[in-house]
């Protein structure tokens, strides 16, 4: 792999903490802690790497049906996490973001986003996204009322235009999406932004990925070709080439 070959922007559905913890008998909260260690080695890894862009899908609006009990310890989690992980992201550079429904968050939650969010503002060494409360359908719903709302004539919407009403219109498009666990599924995540993005799926559990697996990744991100849809040319290898067009 050479920096050519990697990915600028990594996008990850973390799936597997529940079975993870259910396998060693423990309770589910149990996964969720084991996974937000991954996260942090995840983080540091991509960091050294390079890798410009990373988003995590850390809580669909959908999560919200699970039970109360385990709702509130992830929030909690989420909370400890960007508080004391905020130091280390100030040390590598990071910048920390979020797309979602920011307003659905419970209070310490935000306060502690917004915080960490407002910190690392002026860091340029990575961004670091977090999904919460997120749904793409959600997204894409609300890009299209806030572009009715600006009055432009519905002929004249673009791709463009249409992009200024996502979550972060400035997150380029993901290169590589990695879902661990075997689901092979994308789950609503980022459906707008994930056209032609190319999809990882990785049969271990989000709490044992590791710089091993995440290698792996990159490995078989690097042996594809990215044709957007046009006749193979050689710059279409690793994304050189622009997005668009009708194919595969
Ligand atoms: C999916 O596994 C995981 C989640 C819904 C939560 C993701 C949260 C973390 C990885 C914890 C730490 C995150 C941060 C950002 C600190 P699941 O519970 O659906 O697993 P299962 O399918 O095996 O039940």
């Amino acid at each position: 792999m050479t920096d050519s070959t990697l990915p600028r922007h990594i996008a990850v559905i973390m799936d597997g903490n529940g079975r993870w913890a259910q396998q060693r008998g423990l309770a589910r909260s149990e996964g969720h802690r084991a996974g937000a260690g991954a996260v942090c080695a995840l983080v540091r890894e991509c960091r050294a790497l390079g890798i410009p862009f990373v988003t995590l899908y850390a809580f669909s609006r959908e999560n919200w049906q699970r039970p109360q009990t385990e709702v509130s310890f992830l929030f909690e989690l989420f909370t400890r996490f960007v508080r004391e992980e905020l130091p280390g992201l100030l040390e590598q550079d990071i910048r920390l973001s979020m797309i979602g429904e920011r307003t659905d968050l419970p209070f310490a939650a935000r306060r502690a986003m917004d915080y960490a969010i407002q910190r690392t503002a002026a860091c340029r060494g990575m961004v670091l996204t977090l999904a919460l409360s997120y749904s793409g359908r959600e997204e894409i719903v609300r890009a299209a009322r806030a572009l009715a709302a600006t009055g432009l004539p519905p002929g004249e919407w673009t791709e463009e235009s249409f992009r200024r009403g996502l979550y972060d219109p400035d997150l380029p498009d993901p290169d590589l999406l990695i879902r661990t666990s075997g689901e092979l599924r994308i789950s609503n995540f980022l459906l707008f932004q994930s056209a032609y993005t190319e999809l990882y799926f990785s049969p271990g559990l989000w709490p044992d990925f590791d710089a091993a697996a995440l290698r792996e990744a990159l490995q078989s991100y690097a042996e594809r070709r990215r044709r957007f849809g046009r006749v193979e040319d050689d710059r279409d290898r690793h994304g050189e080439g622009d997005a668009g067009g009708s194919g595969q």
